[in-house]
């Protein structure tokens, strides 16, 4: 019986050290420690054994149990050790590694002109109001006082999509849309994109507009003179000279253009080619709210006024980034885009 202990744990000790994985393992334990396994078997016939024999038996058979156990844990705990080591060999991570590079895209200029123009205006109070790029004759036009025949309906400017739908001619008719369906006081700006049937350097069939509207008790023309000139200022430097022109518009009366010393030359007497000679850069057209556009959203002349402004963002980014050919916002040519 002594021996045949003996030999089952040579037995045992000897294939455990041929196992290669869990599996292994497993059908060793079986072999041996399980149910119907040999050294099982021997513990379990140790009841008939004689009863001289049966502690010596006992006591080498659960020895060897124990150390065949003890032997797999072991062997388990080897391997996992090992498989660490080799995973964190494999999985090292050297951080002084540079990463690798991702190209960056980067904001349009044009983007980068309106939401810097939005941020000036929105630190002023101004709150962001848009409406529809296909918009009816009424609010398009006759809401803001273009009569029937004013040269602006033209084939020439105007894009039509039917006799009274058109794309919009400019961010004006928001003015209408926000009036209408709120009461003052407003102080709103509009960016958005508007048509015209127009193409050459310094213009594009679709280009980038900013309206501005502030509707109150007493506003007057010193508020429109404050805000424009506080945001020429902003945009383009504190020192930059800012003039108003009278001007017209339908649906602003009195209207003034509002010009800033030209960027390129700074202003001098003689001027240069962007400012065609004159030391002065358009950028904007206002002017104090036409009572008939109050009429037409149902506001009282007599108790509400109010100034009015659009610029053109193509122009802005333009004079800010020296561009002199509005076409190169919309052909997306990477090596003019980069550069910004
Ligand atoms: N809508 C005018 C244009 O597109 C600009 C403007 C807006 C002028 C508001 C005065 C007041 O030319």
């Amino acid at each position: 019986m002594e021996s045949e202990l003996a030999r089952l744990r040579d037995e045992a000790l000897a294939a455990l050290d041929t196992c290669r994985d869990d599996a292994d393992i497993e059908a060793l334990r079986v072999r041996f420690l399980g149910r119907k396994g040999e050294l099982t078997g021997v513990l379990r016939g140790i009841g008939e054994l004689p009863v001289e024999q049966r502690r010596v038996i006992g006591e080498t058979a659960n020895q060897i149990k124990t150390l065949v156990e003890e032997r797999i844990v072991a062997l388990r705990t080897r391997w996992q050790e090992e498989q660490r080591a080799r995973s964190l060999a494999a999985e090292r991570i050297d951080i002084t590694i540079p990463g690798n590079q991702r190209p960056y895209g980067s904001l349009h200029p044009l983007l980068q002109a309106l939401d810097d123009t939005v941020a000036i205006f929105t630190a002023m109070g101004f709150e962001v109001a848009r409406g529809p790029d296909i918009e009816d004759d009424y609010h398009n036009f006759a809401a803001l006082n273009i009569p029937a025949d004013h040269p602006a309906r033209e084939m020439q400017d105007t894009f039509f999509i039917a006799p009274e739908v058109v794309l919009r001619t400019h961010t004006s008719p928001v003015q209408i849309r926000v009036m209408e369906s709120r009461q003052p006081p407003l102080q709103i700006i509009v960016p958005g994109t508007v048509y015209r049937c127009d193409d050459d350097v310094t213009h594009s069939p679709m280009f980038v507009q900013l309206e501005g509207l502030m509707i109150g008790k007493d506003i007057c023309f010193a508020h429109l003179k404050g805000v424009l000139t506080a945001f020429v200022h902003t945009m383009f430097g504190p020192d930059t000279p800012v003039r108003f022109r009278p001007s017209y518009f339908p649906f602003t009366e009195p209207s003034a253009e509002v010009d800033m010393g030209c960027v390129i030359c700074g202003g001098r007497d003689t001027g240069c080619a962007v400012c065609k000679g004159s030391g002065w850069l358009e950028v904007l057209g206002s002017g104090m709210v036409h009572p008939n556009v109050f009429r037409a959203v149902g506001y009282d002349p007599e108790q509400v006024s109010g100034f009015a402004f659009g610029m053109g963002i193509d122009r802005i980014s333009m004079l800010r980034y020296g561009i002199d050919d509005i076409r190169l916002f919309y052909q997306n040519d990477l090596r003019f885009l980069r550069q910004f």
